[in-house]
């Protein structure tokens, strides 16, 4: 479902380390390596939770049908792949556009008083549900934005109004979250134990805000299942292992920062999902490409003379939909004042795709090499797909740099230091 085209980066002749990607996939596969307890996530298309699926599903009809709005508080792993979701496949204007789904907000993923008065502002006195999500059930940040919704909700609807639209999604036993779920009685989700946060898009985490929003979770996790077993089925050869023993050779070239490009604003959250997932898995131990984003065509005019120009330690992956959803034409002018004739009739998705062919070239030019990932649609199937591609590529490349590429022991820096300067208990 998804071509890799690795022609871009040809010029740079990679020589990349096919029998090293090949033990990385087979520790993850066989779940061998180091953070096994956590590699649930690979086998999830095939063998998730069908029983829990269905309550899912019913739980979002029944936010669809009293609710004008869902306030979904959780952050990083527990908020960037439904967002990343929805935006792709409904819109960044999601909220603004005629729908007769809910509204979706995301809150507790940081920690302004601004966004969240702002928030609550936004959301005014319409009907709404809260999707809390902790897989620890203990960040600070969502507990503290529960803490506000849960009282509003209480003071809206009272206590037993409250009950029924909260759901909580958070570990099956442990947690703040989780013993307050139980205790107060909310409809609970679960996190496998064995799926971390960011690869928990999947999970409960991501599915139930996903489905709310009016999108096909069936057919998402049909996407992610062909992925699965197209990549199982090639192994080596297939495009996710490629791409990841492809960025790990460049890394070694000293290619240390990967920017992941697309030509559709409504990508831009995906590749904070992305962004975070690759991050975060790699990141440790000293090593690790750093990945960034950029949003284009719009970022050619703010980073793309750095691109073409500045230090040479980028390499380049495009992500790329072949055919857009809808199609707008450049209109003839008989004036032809701005010179634009020369395009009438054109479609502006014609228009973008030359973008990212003349951009592609100039950055290889420019000693960037450039890697594409061309998908034909941006439909459930094809974002399902994408989402378990750039998953299992991660864990793959994440095993090849020698790291536990399902961890993450550098986030506890900045909370102990955080807790302490709050006068939190014990710290
Ligand atoms: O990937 C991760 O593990 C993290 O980004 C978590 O998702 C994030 O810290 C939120 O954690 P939790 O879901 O426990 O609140």
């Amino acid at each position: 479902m998804i071509k890799l085209d690795l022609t871009g980066t040809q010029k740079f002749a990679p020589a990349p380390d096919a029998a090293a990607c090949k033990a990385a996939i087979d520790t993850l596969v066989h779940g061998t390596g180091a953070g096994n307890d956590f590699t649930g996530w690979v086998d999830l298309p095939e063998h998730y939770d069908r029983a829990e699926f269905a309550r899912i599903q019913a739980a979002a009809k029944k936010i669809q049908a009293n609710s004008k709005a869902l306030v979904v508080i959780g952050i990083g792993g527990s908020y960037l792949g439904a967002r990343a979701v929805i935006e792709l496949l409904k819109s960044p204007n999601y909220n603004a556009l005629p729908k007769n789904t809910p509204d979706i907000y995301f809150a507790g993923n940081g920690i302004s008083g601004e966004a969240l008065s702002e928030l609550l502002t936004m959301i005014g006195d319409r009907d709404f549900s809260v999707n809390v999500i902790s897989k620890s059930g203990t960040t600070t940040e969502p507990a503290i934005a529960f803490r506000i919704f849960r009282e509003l909700l209480e003071k809206k609807y009272g206590k037993d109004g409250a009950r029924e639209r909260i759901f909580a999604t958070t570990d099956k036993a442990r947690g703040a979250l989780k013993t307050l779920a139980t205790q107060e009685g909310y409809e609970t989700f679960v996190v496998p134990d064995n799926v971390g946060g960011r690869y928990s898009v999947l999970t409960a985490v991501g599915l139930l805000p996903i489905a709310c929003a009016g999108i096909d979770i069936d057919r998402l996790m049909r996407g992610a299942q062909e992925e699965r077993r197209q990549i199982l089925a090639e192994g080596v050869s297939s495009a996710a292992a490629q791409y990841a023993m492809q960025r790990q050779y460049f890394y070694k070239q000293g290619k240390k920062v990967e920017i992941l490009a697309a030509y559709e604003p409504a990508f831009r959250f995906m590749a904070e999902w992305w962004k975070q997932l690759y991050g975060e898995s790699e990141g440790k131990d000293g090593v690790g490409i750093f990945p960034a984003s950029v949003d284009l065509t719009p970022d050619l005019h703010s980073m793309g003379q750095y691109i073409q120009d500045g230090e040479r330690m980028l390499q380049e992956t495009v992500v790329f939909f072949d055919h857009a959803r809808t199609e707008v034409r450049v209109p003839s002018d008989e004036e032809n004042l701005d010179g634009l004739n020369y395009l009438a009739g054109r479609t502006m998705s014609y228009i973008n795709e030359k973008a990212m062919q003349a951009t592609r070239a100039a950055h290889i030019d420019g000693g960037v090499p450039v890697t594409v990932l061309r998908l034909e649609k941006d439909n459930e199937e094809a974002v399902g797909a994408l989402i378990y591609f750039f998953e299992f590529a991660c864990g793959v490349s994440g095993y090849m740099s020698g790291v536990n590429p399902f961890n993450q022991p550098g986030v506890e820096a900045y909370k102990k230091n955080m807790f302490h300067l709050l006068g939190k208990p014990g710290y």
